[in-house]
């Protein structure tokens, strides 16, 4: 992936912000040591934005689409209240294996439960309302994910979608691949959507975040 922000301005804005857990930062270098695409992971400066809506959302109830290690979902659980819970979805049974040594550790580990599975499957078969859903996972299925979060979302629910700069590809035409037309597409559907309210934050990789309209 590459770096929109530059690695200075990340670092200097990561000191400014809310700090990372230890055990966040634990799992996130044995991610780094020993996971292929470490670089998945949220990293500190999104954790702490992830953090920061979640209370600003005042949520109890996350929904997240694509856990890899743990790490944000994590940084959900730390900042949701006592009784908060998240279910994060994940399809992979080898990075599931190390969030679950991690949630086991973890204070407010407790408070997430894994799907594993095709998320669409489990978004399916889940009742809402969520107040913060988190779509992080296989971009050509991005807008599935963000139609049937619609129906999941708490009216004064939020949604967050990761990664929607995809490095600055969203910018070329015609687009280079099927994860960057999906990307394409899903931001063109968001921006001219009249059920929602939306701003493209660009945090790391770029997020979206949306709210419906009024
Ligand atoms: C970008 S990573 C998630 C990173 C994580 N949110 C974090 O910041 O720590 C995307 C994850 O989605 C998972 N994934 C891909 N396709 C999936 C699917 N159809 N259903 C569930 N998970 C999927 C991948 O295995 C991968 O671990």
């Amino acid at each position: 992936m590459e770096k929109l922000v530059p690695p200075e301005i990340e670092a200097y804005a990561e000191r400014h912000s809310m700090q990372e857990s230890a055990i966040c930062r634990a799992l996130r270098e044995e991610t780094q040591r020993t996971m292929e695409y470490h670089q998945m992971l949220v990293g500190p400066l999104e954790g702490a934005f992830l953090k920061m809506m979640t209370q600003l959302v005042g949520a109890i109830r996350v929904l997240e689409i694509g856990m890899f290690t743990g790490y944000s979902a994590l940084c959900f659980a730390e900042a949701l209240p006592e009784h908060g819970t998240v279910i994060t979805c994940e399809i992979n049974e080898k990075s599931a294996a190390v969030a679950r040594r991690y949630f086991a550790q973890a204070p407010f580990g407790s408070k997430i439960s894994i799907s594993i599975g095709p998320a669409l499957d489990t978004m399916r078969m889940l009742t809402g309302p969520f107040d913060l859903i988190f779509i992080d996972a296989d971009k050509v299925n991005y807008l599935n994910y963000y139609r049937r979060s619609l129906d999941l979302l708490a009216p004064k629910g939020v949604i967050l979608i990761d990664n929607v700069l995809w490095s600055g590809e969203v910018l070329k035409q015609p687009p280079p691949d099927e994860s960057t037309a999906a990307i394409q597409e899903l931001n063109r559907v968001v921006s001219t959507d009249p059920r929602v309210s939306a701003v493209l934050v660009t945090i790391r990789d770029g997020v979206l975040v949306i709210k419906r309209t009024g």
